[in-house]
């Protein structure tokens, strides 16, 4: 579904990403696990075309995207939704226009045309108050995202991100800056978003407990290269010091709660 093949990528005369190559499976959801500064958002703004390759391929559905115009990356980046560390939406806009926004750009839907999509966006993400269509939660679809908590905005970032209908997942550091319970309930989401909309995702995160808990596959970057992948039990397996390192960090935050 997505194929990275010695992806290169240099800021100047320095390479971020050295030579990395990988495939995310249809349907799988994929953890980017690494240090801070390693290139994981690199990796994914690269995946997107926000960020162009210096070398090597990326492959999307078997497509090559590497050197695609800005013009013909727009399809592209619509079928991958991309979560960001930040819930960035519009202030001045409802919690409904948010969601809608996308619908109502290239669909040219009316808000109230898009209404039945948003709401059973916000009840996908757990903020429908029941059956999407009986009802409702106006209070909620006609506040400001100033007026909920940073919690819920970045639930209501991920319903927009799914409004559209995307075919893969891209979530920078979902859970990063959100307490325990929070990022569990985070966490349980993007794997029953997965599941439930048959998308692929790429989760780009510094948490091996949320690795541990919901991937299919993790990958470990360092320093711009992978120096360990597989699947939860292999990871807990590794003899890599970095993963060892990360695991028993993860071990010591279980153990404090
Ligand atoms: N647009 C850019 N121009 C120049 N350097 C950049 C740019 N974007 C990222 N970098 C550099 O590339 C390196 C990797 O950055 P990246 O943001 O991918 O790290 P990261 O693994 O996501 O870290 P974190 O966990 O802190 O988010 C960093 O040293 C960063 O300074
Ligand atoms: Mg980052």
């Amino acid at each position: 579904m997505i194929d990275f093949e010695s992806l290169v990528k240099r800021f100047g005369d320095r390479t971020v990403l050295k030579g990395l190559s990988f495939t995310v499976q249809e349907g799988e959801i994929v953890f980017i696990l690494g240090t801070s500064g390693t290139g994981k958002s690199v990796l994914l703004k690269t995946l997107v075309g926000l960020l162009r390759a210096d070398g090597g391929r990326v492959r999307i559905a078997g497509e090559d995207v590497t050197d695609l115009s800005e013009e013909n990356y727009l399809p592209i980046r619509r079928r991958c939704g991309m979560v960001f560390q930040h819930p960035a939406l519009f202030d001045s806009l409802t919690i409904a226009e948010n969601i809608a926004y996308g619908l109502m750009k290239h669909e040219r839907l009316s808000l109230e045309e898009a209404m039945p999509r948003v709401r059973e966006c916000l009840a996908l993400v757990g903020l429908g108050g029941g059956d999407p269509s009986l009802q409702p939660d106006i209070q909620l679809e006609t506040k400001l995202p100033t007026q909920i908590s940073y919690g819920m905005q970045k639930r209501v970032s991920l319903a927009r991100t799914v409004a559209v209908g995307p075919k893969i997942l891209l979530f920078d550091e979902p859970t990063t800056g959100l307490d325990p319970v929070t990022t569990r309930q985070i966490n349980h989401l993007i794997r029953d978003l997965s599941r439930k909309t048959k998308t692929t995702s790429m989760v780009v995160s510094h948490d091996m407990d949320c690795a541990l808990e919901i991937a299919d596959r993790i990958v470990v970057l360092d320093k711009g290269m992978i120096v360990e992948q597989g699947t939860v039990k292999e990871i807990l397996d590794s003899k890599q010091p970095l993963v060892i390192d990360f695991l028993a960090e993860a071990k010591a935050r279980t153990v404090e709660q």
